[in-house]
């Protein structure tokens, strides 16, 4: 057995190492900076009670953006020198963050281990390679992400740390091999356990949805299916569940194969940069000479997000989540005992508040961000939520999943097209949301991003909304002049969310108007930004009229986005006189 040494390396603080709403994300190149990776891992150690550390078991992997492998490789080394007892790496160091989750949830060593906890390399849906970002993150024993308290600590550390700990005369694993390694150090043995990374998810979902049932559907005639990975990790698992376990063609595969750098392009399953799928659902503004498939989806770089299309027809995601809801007992065997509650993020459209109402199910509202979702599921509070931002889960895991998103829709197509799978005309993804909409009306929506604007002006926006919405008396007499065919601003707040588990509370988590008519409009600061500040305007209007339920979203939208506009003075404040994207 191969003996290795502690070494000490002294080490002093680097700037800027605050983990944001998903860890620590960085340009490639300042993680490559000495001690730039060492000092964040071995923050993190120090900020972790003694029994997480010392005889555990760590699960160390990502979605396979560049730098990953050398990571991996001086992450062992560290957790080695720290007394960690065993690291699992997904086999070429490959695990979706769903399937992380999953891992450190669901599996077993072999000699009867559990994870304690996991240290996630990716960016999720940001560029990867050479000149782009890498990211690493820490999740907890539940599957989820860290919770505040101990991201604080982990920031605190990287301010004072003065060295970590290596191990020295350890090599590199071979990460290519499944197999378990063993070494020898000063506190006794060490392991590294190479697996494979599809197959405790694949176990999930198959103990989740009726495999059987979406079998039938693929195999059908009527139906057609598409799946584009964005060569993030989502491509691994989709081989196997879609085309393995499922019957689907090779060739419904786009973009499957993981890549270092997602092959040049942005991993972020959106109209604007799946555009390889958007084109082939029928949705480009070049339609393809092919019939379009029943069914498209894709997911971002760490397969955690998820976008749903039917043919030439977009789902929204805040649709998307309140379909499932909806269906979700009827056509997931998961389920069939009833939704423990549902919850969705505030920026989100309230469809999902008219399905749980209809239902008679416990509805939460949650600032933007999966980890409060985490505290709900942990309490047996909520079943299934979602987020604007392309983000549907369950309490399966404690990260949001983008292939269990696709596999509820695939059931839900499934369940409402059981007899007709022999020849009659298949209920469509489109059917399915018209559907919806003339059961519970339907919420237009709109997100429009202002991004990279200056941080003095962003916050000087948000300042001026905040301060207006104290009284609406003033509101109304602006929006009223801006447009008077739109209804009343009936309340108006800076949202703030007391954890209904453990009592905290967040504050300033975006500036709400709430119309008489369901109508809304929200503007916050993202989370997530690299650049500047990020405003994100969402605008919400529902529609109860079955009449007028099929309208175009930015036709039926544009009274209130002038009122949002000119409400909010976009222009003056950031001197852009448009979005920088909208979706
Ligand atoms: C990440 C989180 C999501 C969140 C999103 C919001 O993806 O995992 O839970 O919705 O960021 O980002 P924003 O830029 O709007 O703060
Ligand atoms: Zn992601």
């Amino acid at each position: 057995m191969v003996m290795f040494k502690v070494t000490r390396v002294e080490s002093a603080p680097i700037d800027g190492q605050k983990p944001g709403t998903s860890g620590l994300r960085k340009k490639v190149k300042v993680f490559k900076q000495p001690h730039y990776l060492h000092n964040f891992v071995q923050s993190t150690f120090n900020a972790l009670s003694a029994e997480k550390v010392k005889g555990a078991t760590l699960v160390v992997s990502g979605d396979g953006r560049y730098y990953s492998k050398d990571a991996i490789q001086i992450i062992i080394k560290m957790a080695a020198a720290n007394g960690v007892r065993r690291v699992w790496v997904g086999q070429n160091g490959l695990l979706s963050t769903p399937a992380v989750s999953a891992v450190i949830r669901e599996r077993v060593g072999a000699d009867g281990s559990k994870a304690s906890g996991s240290f996630i390399l990716t960016a999720s849906h940001n560029p990867g390679g050479p000149t782009e970002d890498f990211g690493i993150k820490y999740n907890m024993e539940n599957g989820g992400p860290a919770p505040e308290g101990v991201t604080d600590k982990i920031y605190e550390n990287t301010t004072t740390i003065k060295e970590y700990l290596i191990a020295e005369g350890l090599p590199d694993v071979d990460i290519s091999v499944i197999g378990i390694t063993n070494f020898e150090g000063p506190e006794g043995q060490f392991d590294v356990d190479v697996f494979d990374s599809a197959s405790d998810y694949v176990k999930l979902m198959k103990s989740i949805f009726d495999f059987q049932s979406i079998q039938k559907l693929i195999a059908s005639p009527q139906f057609s299916f598409c799946y584009d990975a964005l060569h993030g990790v989502a491509g691994a698992y989709a081989k196997r569940i879609f085309v393995e376990e499922l019957g689907a063609q090779e060739s419904s595969l786009l973009n499957c194969v993981p890549k270092e750098d997602f092959g040049g392009g942005h991993p972020d399953p959106n109209l604007t940069y799946a555009k390889e799928l958007v084109a082939r659902m029928g949705l480009g503004k070049s339609q393809g000479e092919q019939e379009p498939p029943e069914f498209g989806a894709a997911a971002d770089g760490d397969a955690d997000r998820n976008m749903v299309l039917g043919k030439r027809f977009f789902v929204t995601p805040s649709d998307s989540v309140a379909i499932i809801a909806a269906n979700a007992v009827q056509s997931i065997p998961y389920f069939s005992s009833g939704l423990k509650g549902v919850a969705r993020s505030m920026p989100t459209s309230a469809a999902l508040d008219v399905v749980a109402k209809n239902l008679n199910l416990k509805f939460f509202e949650v600032p933007t961000g999966w980890k409060f979702f985490g505290n709900l599921m942990d309490a047996g509070m909520c079943s299934v939520c979602g987020e604007e931002s392309f983000g549907t889960g369950s309490d399966h895991i404690r990260e949001k999943d983008g292939i269990w998103a696709v596999l509820a829709w695939l059931s839900i197509i499934a369940f409402k097209n059981k007899e007709n799978l022999g020849g009659g005309k298949l209920v469509t993804v489109e059917d399915i949301v018209r559907q919806h909409w003339a059961t519970y009306g339907r919420h237009y929506y709109t997100r429009y991003d202002y991004e990279n604007v200056d941080a003095g002006a962003a916050k000087e926006l948000m300042a001026y909304l905040v301060k207006l919405q104290s009284s609406l008396s003033d509101v109304n007499k602006i929006v009223k002049e801006i447009r008077s065919d739109v209804s009343n601003v009936a309340n108006a707040d800076e949202f703030e969310y007391k954890d209904p588990v453990d009592g905290s509370i967040s504050k300033h988590q975006g500036v709400r108007y709430l119309f008489e008519d369901g109508s809304r409009l929200v503007f916050r600061l993202s989370g997530t930004g690299s650049e500047g500040a990020t405003i994100r305007l969402y605008i919400e209007q529902y529609e109860q009229d079955s009449s007028k339920i099929g309208r175009e979203s930015q036709d039926a939208l544009a009274p209130l986005v002038d009122v949002a506009l000119k409400l909010s003075k976009m222009q003056e404040f950031t001197g852009r006189s448009a979005p920088t994207v909208i979706t």
